[in-house]
C-alpha cells in the first residue's frame, strides 16, 4: 500500500529559505573540502557567553532547575528585566506584563499568534529582518513591505505609513527594529515619535529591541519612552552572547498578557529553566563583560567602514548599531544572490545576499563584525582583490 499522508501546508511550502543559512550551510561545505572560508555572514557573537552568566546558569542546572516554569517565566528574571528598564531608560514597568520567551524568535511567535486574524496584515520595511514576513505568514496574516531607502537610513516614513494605514483597515501592526538588522541604524527619537503619532493607536507598534546595548554613538530609545501601549520584544542572543541559551522575553500592552500567556502554555509550555537563572547574571552581574564585547565591536565597526570607504563602497548613513554594515554593490550585479556565492566560491568570503531581507535588498550585501579584527581584515582583503578582477574582467 502507498503511503498518502504526505501532506505540506501551503505555508510551509510557500516559506522561503533563510538565505544566511544557506550561505553558511555552502561554506561549510567548503570548509570541510579544505578551503579556508572568511565568515562575515552569521549574525551571531563570535564571543562565548560571559563566564559570570555561564556559571549562573550551570549552578541553576546543579540546583535542579531543569523543569518547567512558570508560563509567564521566573518571577526573579522577570523582576531583573523591569529593574533594566529602569536602569537604561528610566522607564517604570510593570514585572506582570513581562512574559520570559524561547527567544526574541519565542516572543515574535506568541506576539503573532495573539494579534493576527487570518488576512490581517502587518507593516515591515523593505528590507527588514528575514524572518518578520515568515512569522507573519504562519500565523495567517499577511505582510505588507514599506520600501525604505539607503538615503533615508532605511527609515520608514511617518506619513507613508499614516497613509497606509488610512487605506486599509486590516493593519494590525508595525514592525519597528533599532538597531537594525540588516543595515545596523538606529531609528532617532525624534522619528520614533513621528512613527507614534503616525500610527494613532490604530495598529499595534511591536518594536524588535534585540540589539539594544549594541550601541556605537547615541543608544538607542525604547518604544516604551515614546508609546507605554506598544509591545517591545527582545533577548539575550545579540547582547549578551546566549544565542544557544533560546531566551527573550515580550513586554506586553495589558490586554496582550493573558492571550500570550494562554498561548505559551499551549505552544511552549514555558521558557528554559537554567537560562533563565543565566539571564538574570546576565541583566544584573554583566556590565564589564557587555563594555569589553561593545568596545570589541566598535573597533571591527571602523574597521570594516574604512576597508569599504578604500574600495569605494561607501554607506550612506553611518550604521551605529548591532554588528552589521549593509552596502551597495549594485554597480557589480544586478543579481547579488548569485554575486554572493561567486564571492564565496572564488574569494573564500561569506556574506549574505541582500535580498535575504527582501526585494529591497537586491543590489546590497550585509556583513556581519562578529568575527575578530584579524579575521575582517583577511576578507576584507579578500573581498578588495575580487572586486579589482571583475571589474576587469567586465573591462576586457
Ligand atoms: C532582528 C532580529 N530579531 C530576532 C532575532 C532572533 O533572535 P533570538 O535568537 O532571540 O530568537 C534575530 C536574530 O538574528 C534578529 O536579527
Amino acid at each position: 500500500m502507498t503511503k498518502d499522508c504526505n501532506w505540506v501546508s501551503e505555508r510551509a511550502e510557500g516559506m522561503p529559505p533563510f538565505l544566511v543559512m544557506e550561505v553558511l550551510e555552502r561554506a561549510r561545505a567548503l570548509e570541510c573540502s579544505g578551503r579556508d572560508i572568511v565568515h562575515l555572514e552569521v549574525g551571531e557573537p563570535d564571543f562565548d557567553t560571559p563566564p559570570v552568566i555561564m556559571e549562573a546558569g550551570c549552578r541553576a542546572m546543579r540546583d535542579g532547575h531543569t523543569h518547567y516554569t512558570h508560563s509567564m517565566g521566573h518571577p526573579e528574571l522577570r523582576e531583573a528585566v523591569v529593574d533594566w528598564f529602569a536602569r537604561r531608560y528610566g522607564l517604570t514597568i510593570r514585572a506582570d506584563r513581562v512574559v520570559i520567551t524561547m527567544g526574541t524568535s519565542g516572543a515574535l511567535a506568541l506576539l503573532c499568534a495573539a494579534v493576527l486574524n487570518p488576512g490581517d496584515r502587518a507593516l515591515l520595511s523593505d528590507p527588514g529582518y528575514a524572518c518578520y514576513p515568515n512569522f507573519v505568514c504562519a500565523f495567517g496574516g499577511e505582510p505588507v513591505r514599506i520600501s525604505v531607502s539607503e538615503a533615508s537610513g532605511f527609515q520608514y516614513d511617518a506619513a507613508e505609513v499614516a497613509a497606509k494605514i488610512d487605506a486599509d483597515p486590516r493593519i494590525r501592526m508595525l514592525m519597528l527594529n533599532s538597531p537594525a538588522n540588516p543595515t545596523g541604524i538606529i531609528t532617532s527619537p525624534e522619528r520614533l515619535r513621528e512613527l507614534v503619532a503616525a500610527v494613532d493607536g490604530r495598529a499595534l507598534i511591536v518594536s524588535d529591541e534585540i540589539y539594544h546595548g549594541l550601541e556605537y554613538g547615541e543608544p538607542a530609545r525604547s518604544i516604551l519612552e515614546f508609546e507605554p501601549e506598544a509591545a517591545v520584544v527582545s533577548g539575550f542572543s545579540k547582547l549578551f552572547a546566549m544565542t544557544g541559551w533560546r531566551l527573550g522575553y515580550a513586554v506586553l500592552p495589558e490586554y496582550l498578557v493573558r492571550p500570550v500567556q494562554k498561548l505559551q502554555q499551549n505552544l511552549f509550555i514555558s521558557a528554559p529553566d537554567f537560562a533563565q537563572f543565566a539571564a538574570i547574571a546576565a541583566l544584573t552581574e554583566a556590565e564589564e563583560d557587555i563594555e569589553r564585547m561593545r568596545l570589541a565591536y566598535d573597533a571591527r565597526r571602523r574597521l570594516v567602514l574604512k576597508r569599504l570607504a578604500e574600495m569605494g563602497l561607501e554607506v550612506l548613513v553611518e550604521p551605529t548599531g548591532a554588528f552589521y554594515v549593509f552596502f551597495n554593490v549594485s554597480r557589480y550585479t544586478d543579481d547579488v544572490y548569485a554575486f554572493a556565492f561567486q564571492i564565496l566560491e572564488e574569494a573564500g568570503v561569506a556574506l549574505t545576499p541582500g535580498v535575504d531581507f527582501g526585494p529591497g535588498g537586491e543590489g546590497y550585501l550585509r556583513l556581519s563584525y562578529a568575527n575578530s579584527l584579524e579575521r575582517i581584515d583577511e576578507g576584507m582583503s579578500r573581498l578588495a582583490e575580487f572586486l579589482n578582477m571583475h571589474e576587469n574582467k567586465r573591462e576586457a
